[in-house]
């Protein structure tokens, strides 16, 4: 199944490290993070999850709840935990889903047959409050992921959703914002009342809005 930005989120019942959960009743009012490893026990994936953990505080802040994801079962990502706590020195402290039967991979097409037969790529998914997804970026097995890039993502996404501003390249928290491209000048003086610099009449710029 292929899964689109705007698309709902798929919903799944899973065993996890955590317990068996239900994903959207798991989510309930958060933002939510689910991010797949093509295989347990490898080594770009174990300092992936040392690192997530390791930032997690930066994900609750923003009201997100992290998840991850291997082919292997649940017993398996319990013996490679004890590793991930001794060699990068956080312990896991998300759930990880057991997928055996690939049923959420399937669902989140994260199983790419000419990349791999049997090993999930590494698929990363933001999913709003509203359960719908808000990103989805694919990356190869050899790529370790980089985890301030989906904060980064996520203060945009949490940015844009309360005003009606656009983030431009390399944007991080705190620096200017531009107004969307499908606000008129007369909505614009509404909305910003404190003014904006006009680039060109489609290039407004302001100070990132409170
Ligand atoms: C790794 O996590 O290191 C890895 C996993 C599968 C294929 C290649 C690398």
């Amino acid at each position: 199944m292929t899964v689109r930005l705007g698309d709902t989120a798929p919903d799944f019942t899973a065993a996890t490290t955590q317990g068996t959960i239900n994903f959207h009743e798991w989510l309930g009012d958060s933002w939510g993070v689910l991010f797949s490893h093509p295989k347990d026990f490898t080594p770009v994936c174990t300092t992936e999850l040392g690192y997530v953990a390791r930032i997690k505080p930066e994900f609750d802040k923003r009201n997100v709840k992290v998840i991850g994801l291997s082919v292997d079962p649940v017993d398996s990502h319990e013996k490679w935990e004890a590793d991930i706590a001794e060699t990068q020195g956080t312990a896991v402290n998300f759930p990880m889903i057991g997928d055996s039967d690939k049923n959420v991979s399937n669902l989140y097409d994260m199983i790419h047959p000419n990349a791999s037969d049997t090993m999930t790529v590494r698929s990363v998914f933001i999913i709003g409050p509203d359960k719908k997804i808000k990103l989805s970026i694919t990356y190869p097995a050899s790529t370790g992921r980089n985890f301030d890039e989906i904060l980064r993502v996520i203060d945009s996404l949490q940015l844009t959703a309360k005003f009606k501003v656009a983030t431009p390249a390399n944007w991080v928290n705190g620096n200017d914002v531009i107004i969307g491209g499908a606000v008129s000048d007369e909505e614009a003086k509404q909305l910003f009342p404190q003014g904006w610099k006009t680039v060109k009449p489609y290039l407004r710029v302001l100070p990132q809005p409170k």
